[in-house]
Protein backbone atom coordinates (compact mmCIF):
# COMPACT_ATOMS: atom_id res chain seq x y z
CA UNK A 1 0.00 0.00 0.00
CA UNK A 2 1.03 3.24 -0.78
CA UNK A 3 0.78 6.59 0.69
CA UNK A 4 -1.57 9.00 -1.73
CA UNK A 5 -0.58 12.61 -1.96
CA UNK A 6 -3.09 13.04 -5.24
CA UNK A 7 -6.64 14.00 -4.08
CA UNK A 8 -8.69 10.44 -5.38
CA UNK A 9 -11.58 13.29 -6.70
CA UNK A 10 -9.85 15.79 -8.60
CA UNK A 11 -6.11 14.71 -8.42
CA UNK A 12 -4.95 17.56 -7.12
CA UNK A 13 -2.69 17.42 -3.94
CA UNK A 14 -3.45 16.51 -0.60
CA UNK A 15 -2.32 18.29 2.82
CA UNK A 16 -1.24 15.80 5.60
CA UNK A 17 -3.43 16.74 8.19
CA UNK A 18 -3.64 14.04 10.76
CA UNK A 19 -1.20 11.13 11.44
CA UNK A 20 -2.94 8.41 14.25
CA UNK A 21 -0.10 6.05 13.24
CA UNK A 22 -0.21 2.25 12.96
CA UNK A 23 -4.00 0.88 13.19
CA UNK A 24 -5.83 -2.27 12.19
CA UNK A 25 -9.43 -2.17 10.29
CA UNK A 26 -11.64 -0.68 12.97
CA UNK A 27 -13.80 -3.24 12.53
CA UNK A 28 -11.69 -6.03 12.77
CA UNK A 29 -13.00 -7.60 15.95
CA UNK A 30 -10.39 -10.74 16.31
CA UNK A 31 -10.79 -14.03 18.05
CA UNK A 32 -6.92 -14.63 20.04
CA UNK A 33 -5.76 -17.36 17.95
CA UNK A 34 -5.77 -15.10 15.74
CA UNK A 35 -3.59 -12.16 17.14
CA UNK A 36 -0.60 -12.77 15.27
CA UNK A 37 -2.16 -12.61 11.71
CA UNK A 38 -3.80 -9.26 12.91
CA UNK A 39 -3.09 -6.41 9.46
CA UNK A 40 -2.02 -3.05 9.93
CA UNK A 41 -2.05 -0.41 8.21
CA UNK A 42 -1.13 3.71 8.44
CA UNK A 43 -4.16 5.82 9.47
CA UNK A 44 -3.34 9.50 8.71
CA UNK A 45 -5.55 12.05 6.58
CA UNK A 46 -5.35 15.50 4.71
CA UNK A 47 -7.55 17.79 2.72
CA UNK A 48 -6.83 18.43 -0.96
CA UNK A 49 -5.25 22.34 -1.88
CA UNK A 50 -7.94 22.20 -4.92
CA UNK A 51 -11.30 20.82 -4.41
CA UNK A 52 -11.16 20.80 -0.21
CA UNK A 53 -12.09 16.62 0.29
CA UNK A 54 -10.98 15.71 3.39
CA UNK A 55 -9.94 12.27 3.27
CA UNK A 56 -7.51 9.17 4.02
CA UNK A 57 -3.98 8.92 2.93
CA UNK A 58 -3.98 5.48 2.97
CA UNK A 59 -6.66 2.82 2.23
CA UNK A 60 -6.97 -1.25 2.60
CA UNK A 61 -8.44 -2.91 0.08
CA UNK A 62 -12.09 -2.31 0.24
CA UNK A 63 -13.04 -6.14 0.14
CA UNK A 64 -10.97 -6.33 3.46
CA UNK A 65 -13.54 -4.64 4.81
CA UNK A 66 -16.79 -5.31 3.64
CA UNK A 67 -17.19 -9.33 3.49
CA UNK A 68 -19.81 -11.61 4.54
CA UNK A 69 -18.64 -11.04 7.89
CA UNK A 70 -19.41 -7.38 8.17
CA UNK A 71 -20.47 -7.63 11.99
CA UNK A 72 -22.39 -3.73 11.81
CA UNK A 73 -26.13 -3.91 11.96
CA UNK A 74 -28.57 -1.19 11.55
CA UNK A 75 -31.12 -2.34 13.22
CA UNK A 76 -29.12 -2.68 16.35
CA UNK A 77 -30.19 0.61 17.37
CA UNK A 78 -33.77 1.82 18.50
CA UNK A 79 -33.13 5.81 17.74
CA UNK A 80 -31.33 4.98 14.50
CA UNK A 81 -34.67 3.12 13.16
CA UNK A 82 -36.79 5.99 14.25
CA UNK A 83 -33.93 8.39 12.45
CA UNK A 84 -34.79 6.04 8.94
CA UNK A 85 -37.98 6.51 9.42
CA UNK A 86 -38.54 9.66 9.47
CA UNK A 87 -36.25 9.96 6.52
CA UNK A 88 -38.64 7.75 4.56
CA UNK A 89 -41.76 10.32 5.53
CA UNK A 90 -39.37 12.81 4.98
CA UNK A 91 -38.68 12.30 1.35
CA UNK A 92 -41.83 10.18 0.31
CA UNK A 93 -42.74 13.35 -1.50
CA UNK A 94 -40.02 12.77 -4.16
CA UNK A 95 -41.98 10.07 -5.11
CA UNK A 96 -45.74 8.91 -6.76
CA UNK A 97 -47.12 5.23 -6.23
CA UNK A 98 -45.45 4.18 -9.84
CA UNK A 99 -42.14 5.00 -8.22
CA UNK A 100 -39.38 2.72 -7.38
CA UNK A 101 -36.45 3.17 -4.69
CA UNK A 102 -32.63 1.99 -4.69
CA UNK A 103 -30.39 1.89 -1.46
CA UNK A 104 -26.60 2.11 -1.66
CA UNK A 105 -25.22 0.55 1.09
CA UNK A 106 -28.84 -0.64 1.89
CA UNK A 107 -27.11 -3.04 5.10
CA UNK A 108 -29.89 -4.93 6.55
CA UNK A 109 -32.87 -2.95 4.59
CA UNK A 110 -34.06 -0.92 7.92
CA UNK A 111 -34.09 1.89 6.02
CA UNK A 112 -35.34 0.33 2.55
CA UNK A 113 -38.25 -1.24 4.75
CA UNK A 114 -40.08 1.62 5.33
CA UNK A 115 -40.43 2.32 1.59
CA UNK A 116 -41.64 -1.30 1.18
CA UNK A 117 -44.04 -1.37 3.69
CA UNK A 118 -45.14 1.61 1.94
CA UNK A 119 -46.01 -0.39 -1.52
CA UNK A 120 -42.77 1.31 -3.28
CA UNK A 121 -40.77 -1.00 -5.22
CA UNK A 122 -37.45 -1.49 -3.78
CA UNK A 123 -34.28 -2.37 -4.39
CA UNK A 124 -31.09 -2.93 -2.27
CA UNK A 125 -27.22 -3.08 -2.66
CA UNK A 126 -24.57 -4.04 -0.15
CA UNK A 127 -21.43 -5.73 -0.88
CA UNK A 128 -21.80 -7.35 2.98
CA UNK A 129 -23.78 -10.57 2.27
CA UNK A 130 -24.55 -11.68 5.60
CA UNK A 131 -25.99 -8.02 5.90
CA UNK A 132 -28.43 -8.36 2.34
CA UNK A 133 -29.27 -11.24 3.64
CA UNK A 134 -31.04 -9.91 6.10
CA UNK A 135 -32.72 -7.25 4.01
CA UNK A 136 -33.68 -10.11 1.68
CA UNK A 137 -35.61 -12.01 4.79
CA UNK A 138 -37.07 -8.73 5.08
CA UNK A 139 -39.01 -9.21 1.75
CA UNK A 140 -37.03 -6.79 0.04
CA UNK A 141 -35.52 -7.21 -3.36
CA UNK A 142 -31.55 -6.60 -3.72
CA UNK A 143 -28.32 -7.70 -4.47
CA UNK A 144 -24.47 -8.31 -2.95
CA UNK A 145 -22.14 -6.15 -4.90
CA UNK A 146 -20.51 -2.90 -4.93
CA UNK A 147 -22.71 -0.17 -6.46
CA UNK A 148 -20.32 1.49 -9.38
CA UNK A 149 -21.22 2.19 -12.94
CA UNK A 150 -20.59 -1.22 -14.31
CA UNK A 151 -22.99 -2.71 -11.59
CA UNK A 152 -25.63 0.12 -12.18
CA UNK A 153 -26.06 -0.72 -15.78
CA UNK A 154 -26.78 -4.48 -14.65
CA UNK A 155 -29.30 -3.11 -12.30
CA UNK A 156 -30.74 -0.88 -15.00
CA UNK A 157 -31.36 -3.37 -17.24
CA UNK A 158 -33.07 -5.39 -14.91
CA UNK A 159 -35.31 -2.50 -12.97
CA UNK A 160 -34.99 0.25 -14.91
CA UNK A 161 -35.37 3.97 -13.35
CA UNK A 162 -35.17 4.87 -10.05
CA UNK A 163 -37.09 8.29 -8.41
CA UNK A 164 -35.02 7.98 -5.31
CA UNK A 165 -31.46 6.96 -4.62
CA UNK A 166 -30.17 6.94 -0.82
CA UNK A 167 -27.21 6.34 0.71
CA UNK A 168 -27.20 6.61 4.54
CA UNK A 169 -23.43 6.39 5.96
CA UNK A 170 -22.14 5.01 2.82
CA UNK A 171 -20.56 7.78 0.51
CA UNK A 172 -18.05 8.61 2.88
CA UNK A 173 -16.81 4.49 2.77
CA UNK A 174 -16.34 4.71 -1.17
CA UNK A 175 -12.80 5.57 -2.82
CA UNK A 176 -14.09 5.78 -6.40
CA UNK A 177 -16.98 7.85 -5.71
CA UNK A 178 -16.88 9.38 -8.71
CA UNK A 179 -17.39 6.19 -10.58
CA UNK A 180 -20.18 5.78 -8.09
CA UNK A 181 -22.01 8.92 -8.98
CA UNK A 182 -21.50 7.69 -13.17
CA UNK A 183 -23.95 4.82 -11.72
CA UNK A 184 -26.14 6.52 -10.10
CA UNK A 185 -27.04 8.95 -13.12
CA UNK A 186 -27.35 6.03 -15.14
CA UNK A 187 -30.30 4.72 -12.58
CA UNK A 188 -31.74 7.88 -11.43
CA UNK A 189 -34.72 9.11 -13.42
CA UNK A 190 -34.02 13.06 -15.15
CA UNK A 191 -36.20 14.81 -12.29
CA UNK A 192 -35.68 11.82 -9.66
CA UNK A 193 -33.86 12.95 -6.26
CA UNK A 194 -30.10 11.38 -4.67
CA UNK A 195 -30.61 11.25 -0.93
CA UNK A 196 -26.79 11.10 0.92
CA UNK A 197 -26.19 11.64 4.95
CA UNK A 198 -22.92 10.86 6.04
CA UNK A 199 -20.44 12.79 9.01
CA UNK A 200 -20.39 16.01 8.45
CA UNK A 201 -17.03 17.78 8.33
CA UNK A 202 -17.84 20.53 10.47
CA UNK A 203 -18.80 18.53 12.78
CA UNK A 204 -15.93 16.57 13.40
CA UNK A 205 -14.10 19.92 13.59
CA UNK A 206 -16.60 21.66 16.19
CA UNK A 207 -16.72 18.35 18.30
CA UNK A 208 -13.19 17.36 17.91
CA UNK A 209 -14.86 13.66 16.93
CA UNK A 210 -11.48 12.42 15.42
CA UNK A 211 -12.93 8.75 15.76
CA UNK A 212 -15.38 9.28 12.86
CA UNK A 213 -11.80 9.13 10.93
CA UNK A 214 -10.68 5.31 10.24
CA UNK A 215 -10.34 3.26 7.25
CA UNK A 216 -13.91 2.67 6.42
CA UNK A 217 -13.93 6.75 6.18
CA UNK A 218 -12.29 7.42 3.48
CA UNK A 219 -13.74 10.85 3.18
CA UNK A 220 -15.41 13.59 5.42
CA UNK A 221 -17.80 16.04 3.53
CA UNK A 222 -17.59 19.49 3.65
CA UNK A 223 -20.91 21.28 1.96
CA UNK A 224 -18.34 22.80 0.03
CA UNK A 225 -16.37 19.76 -0.86
CA UNK A 226 -19.30 18.04 -1.38
CA UNK A 227 -20.78 21.03 -3.80
CA UNK A 228 -17.09 20.56 -5.60
CA UNK A 229 -17.40 16.64 -6.19
CA UNK A 230 -20.64 16.48 -7.60
CA UNK A 231 -19.98 19.57 -10.06
CA UNK A 232 -17.96 17.67 -11.85
CA UNK A 233 -20.72 14.73 -12.74
CA UNK A 234 -23.43 17.68 -13.96
CA UNK A 235 -25.07 17.09 -10.15
CA UNK A 236 -25.70 19.62 -7.28
CA UNK A 237 -27.02 19.89 -3.90
CA UNK A 238 -30.42 21.42 -4.32
CA UNK A 239 -31.04 21.29 0.04
CA UNK A 240 -29.40 19.87 3.12
CA UNK A 241 -30.47 19.32 6.26
CA UNK A 242 -27.71 18.78 9.39
CA UNK A 243 -29.08 15.25 11.55
CA UNK A 244 -27.95 14.35 14.95
CA UNK A 245 -26.77 11.02 13.33
CA UNK A 246 -23.16 9.64 13.51
CA UNK A 247 -22.29 12.65 16.28
CA UNK A 248 -23.13 15.05 13.50
CA UNK A 249 -24.52 14.12 9.58
CA UNK A 250 -25.33 16.37 6.96
CA UNK A 251 -28.67 15.44 4.52
CA UNK A 252 -28.18 16.12 0.63
CA UNK A 253 -30.87 16.65 -1.47
CA UNK A 254 -29.19 16.19 -4.38
CA UNK A 255 -30.70 16.40 -8.28
CA UNK A 256 -29.10 16.88 -12.06
CA UNK A 257 -27.91 20.03 -12.43
CA UNK A 258 -30.60 22.74 -13.27
CA UNK A 259 -33.34 19.85 -12.52
CA UNK A 260 -35.05 21.37 -9.29
CA UNK A 261 -34.49 25.18 -7.55
CA UNK A 262 -31.53 25.29 -5.38
CA UNK A 263 -32.33 26.34 -1.62
CA UNK A 264 -30.82 29.17 -0.07
CA UNK A 265 -29.58 26.88 2.33
CA UNK A 266 -27.23 26.03 0.29
CA UNK A 267 -25.67 29.37 -0.82
CA UNK A 268 -25.76 30.26 3.03
CA UNK A 269 -24.18 26.67 4.39
CA UNK A 270 -20.91 27.19 1.42
CA UNK A 271 -20.99 30.99 2.15
CA UNK A 272 -20.79 30.29 6.37
CA UNK A 273 -17.75 27.62 5.28
CA UNK A 274 -16.07 29.95 3.39
CA UNK A 275 -16.22 32.34 6.14
CA UNK A 276 -14.80 29.40 8.21
CA UNK A 277 -12.12 28.79 6.15
CA UNK A 278 -13.03 25.43 4.72
CA UNK A 279 -10.74 26.54 1.89
CA UNK A 280 -7.58 27.03 4.08
CA UNK A 281 -5.17 25.04 5.77
CA UNK A 282 -5.21 26.76 9.57
CA UNK A 283 -8.91 25.54 10.34
CA UNK A 284 -7.43 21.59 9.61
CA UNK A 285 -3.97 22.45 11.72
CA UNK A 286 -6.17 23.70 14.36
CA UNK A 287 -8.26 20.11 14.41
CA UNK A 288 -4.93 18.04 14.35
CA UNK A 289 -3.78 19.80 17.53
CA UNK A 290 -7.72 19.31 19.07
CA UNK A 291 -6.87 15.51 18.39
CA UNK A 292 -3.50 15.52 20.14
CA UNK A 293 -5.21 17.27 23.31
CA UNK A 294 -7.69 15.14 23.05
CA UNK A 295 -5.75 12.10 23.26
CA UNK A 296 -3.87 12.81 25.96
CA UNK A 297 -6.53 14.01 28.28
CA UNK A 298 -8.31 10.46 27.84
CA UNK A 299 -4.69 8.96 28.98
CA UNK A 300 -4.34 11.35 31.48
CA UNK A 301 -7.88 10.28 32.86
CA UNK A 302 -7.98 6.44 32.55
CA UNK A 303 -4.70 6.49 34.33
CA UNK A 304 -5.81 8.69 36.73
CA UNK A 305 -8.26 5.83 37.60
CA UNK A 306 -6.21 2.69 37.46
CA UNK A 307 -3.60 4.82 40.19
CA UNK A 308 -6.60 5.02 42.30
CA UNK A 309 -7.36 0.77 41.51
CA UNK A 310 -10.76 1.62 40.06
CA UNK A 311 -11.42 -0.40 37.39
CA UNK A 312 -12.20 1.08 33.87
CA UNK A 313 -14.86 -0.43 31.29
CA UNK A 314 -15.99 0.36 28.33
CA UNK A 315 -19.68 1.15 26.43
CA UNK A 316 -20.07 -0.12 22.75
CA UNK A 317 -17.13 -2.08 20.80
CA UNK A 318 -17.77 1.05 18.32
CA UNK A 319 -15.76 1.23 14.82
CA UNK A 320 -14.87 4.47 16.30
CA UNK A 321 -13.19 3.11 19.23
CA UNK A 322 -10.45 1.29 17.19
CA UNK A 323 -9.13 4.86 16.26
CA UNK A 324 -9.39 5.85 19.73
CA UNK A 325 -7.71 3.38 21.50
CA UNK A 326 -4.72 2.51 19.28
CA UNK A 327 -3.88 6.10 18.97
CA UNK A 328 -4.12 6.54 22.69
CA UNK A 329 -2.31 3.27 23.73
CA UNK A 330 -5.10 2.05 25.51
CA UNK A 331 -4.90 -1.41 26.01
CA UNK A 332 -6.66 -4.31 28.58
CA UNK A 333 -4.28 -2.57 31.20
CA UNK A 334 -6.30 0.89 31.08
CA UNK A 335 -9.90 -0.57 30.37
CA UNK A 336 -10.53 -4.18 31.72
CA UNK A 337 -13.40 -4.98 28.61
CA UNK A 338 -16.00 -3.28 26.72
CA UNK A 339 -19.64 -4.48 26.98
CA UNK A 340 -21.36 -4.63 23.30
CA UNK A 341 -24.96 -5.97 22.36
CA UNK A 342 -23.54 -7.57 19.03
CA UNK A 343 -23.23 -11.01 19.45
CA UNK A 344 -21.14 -11.21 16.07
CA UNK A 345 -18.33 -9.15 18.34
CA UNK A 346 -18.83 -11.02 21.69
CA UNK A 347 -16.23 -13.34 22.68
CA UNK A 348 -13.81 -11.26 20.55
CA UNK A 349 -11.22 -8.69 21.20
CA UNK A 350 -10.84 -4.79 20.03
CA UNK A 351 -8.71 -4.65 17.30
CA UNK A 352 -4.96 -3.58 17.72
CA UNK A 353 -5.44 -3.64 21.47
CA UNK A 354 -6.79 -6.63 22.95
CA UNK A 355 -9.38 -5.71 24.99
CA UNK A 356 -12.17 -8.64 25.40
CA UNK A 357 -15.57 -7.75 24.12
CA UNK A 358 -18.49 -9.17 26.77
CA UNK A 359 -21.77 -9.45 26.14
CA UNK A 360 -23.92 -6.41 27.27
CA UNK A 361 -25.74 -8.89 30.09
CA UNK A 362 -21.93 -8.83 31.80
CA UNK A 363 -22.53 -4.60 32.19
CA UNK A 364 -25.21 -5.16 34.33
CA UNK A 365 -24.00 -8.20 36.49
CA UNK A 366 -20.17 -6.73 37.25
CA UNK A 367 -22.04 -3.67 38.39
CA UNK A 368 -18.72 -1.10 37.13
CA UNK A 369 -17.98 1.94 38.41
CA UNK A 370 -16.78 4.03 35.34
CA UNK A 371 -17.47 3.14 31.57
CA UNK A 372 -16.13 5.03 28.55
CA UNK A 373 -18.92 5.63 26.33
CA UNK A 374 -17.32 4.56 22.81
CA UNK A 375 -20.95 4.89 21.31
CA UNK A 376 -21.32 8.67 22.32
CA UNK A 377 -23.00 9.11 19.11
CA UNK A 378 -25.99 6.99 20.90
CA UNK A 379 -25.53 8.70 24.32
CA UNK A 380 -29.11 9.99 24.59
CA UNK A 381 -30.60 6.55 24.15
CA UNK A 382 -28.24 5.05 26.08
CA UNK A 383 -28.15 7.67 29.06
CA UNK A 384 -32.05 7.03 29.18
CA UNK A 385 -31.81 3.41 29.23
CA UNK A 386 -28.74 3.19 31.58
CA UNK A 387 -30.08 5.73 34.17
CA UNK A 388 -29.75 2.97 37.22
CA UNK A 389 -26.39 2.97 36.56
CA UNK A 390 -25.78 6.68 37.16
CA UNK A 391 -28.12 6.40 39.88
CA UNK A 392 -26.10 3.70 42.30
CA UNK A 393 -22.88 5.91 41.92
CA UNK A 394 -21.58 4.88 38.14
CA UNK A 395 -19.61 7.21 36.11
CA UNK A 396 -19.70 7.91 32.94
CA UNK A 397 -15.97 9.00 31.07
CA UNK A 398 -16.37 11.23 27.88
CA UNK A 399 -14.15 11.63 25.39
CA UNK A 400 -15.94 14.04 23.06
CA UNK A 401 -14.59 16.82 22.29
CA UNK A 402 -12.15 16.21 25.24
CA UNK A 403 -12.17 13.46 28.66
CA UNK A 404 -14.46 14.70 31.59
CA UNK A 405 -16.03 12.43 33.61
CA UNK A 406 -19.54 12.99 34.51
P1 LIG B 1 -22.18 2.52 15.86
O1 LIG B 1 -23.05 3.52 16.48
O2 LIG B 1 -22.54 2.01 14.56
O3 LIG B 1 -20.75 3.10 15.80
P2 LIG B 1 -19.60 2.75 14.77
O4 LIG B 1 -20.10 3.18 13.42
O5 LIG B 1 -18.48 3.56 15.28
O6 LIG B 1 -19.34 1.27 14.88
O7 LIG B 1 -21.96 1.25 16.81
C1 LIG B 1 -22.65 1.04 17.90
C2 LIG B 1 -22.05 -0.16 18.63
O8 LIG B 1 -22.42 -0.03 19.97
C3 LIG B 1 -22.59 -1.48 18.14
O9 LIG B 1 -21.59 -2.48 18.19
C4 LIG B 1 -23.70 -1.80 19.13
C5 LIG B 1 -23.22 -1.11 20.37
N1 LIG B 1 -24.32 -0.61 21.21
C6 LIG B 1 -24.49 -1.18 22.46
O10 LIG B 1 -23.75 -2.09 22.86
N2 LIG B 1 -25.52 -0.71 23.24
C7 LIG B 1 -26.35 0.27 22.83
O11 LIG B 1 -27.28 0.67 23.58
C8 LIG B 1 -26.16 0.86 21.53
C9 LIG B 1 -27.04 1.96 21.05
C10 LIG B 1 -25.11 0.38 20.77
ZN1 LIG C 1 -9.44 17.16 -4.76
Amino acid sequence: MTRRVSCRVCGGKVIEIVDFGRMPLANAFIREQDFAKEKFFRLAAGVCEKCSIFQLLEQPQPSAMFHSDYPFFTAGSERMREHFQRLADETKGFLTSRSAVLEIGCNDGTLLENFHRAGFRCFGVDPSSNTLERALARGLFGRACFFNSKTADEIYADQGLFDLVLSANCFCHIPDLGDVLDGVARVLSPQGVLVTEDPYLGEVFRQTSYDQIYDEHVFLFSVTSMANLLAVKDFEIFDLEPQWTHGGSMRFYIARKGARPVSSKVREFLKREEQAGFKREEIYRAFAAACERSRAGLRECLEDFKRKDKPVYGYGATSKSTTVLNYAGIGPDLIKAVFDTTPEKQGKFTPGTHIPILPYAKFIDLCPEAVVLFAWNHAQEILKKEEAFRARGGKWIFYIPEAHVE
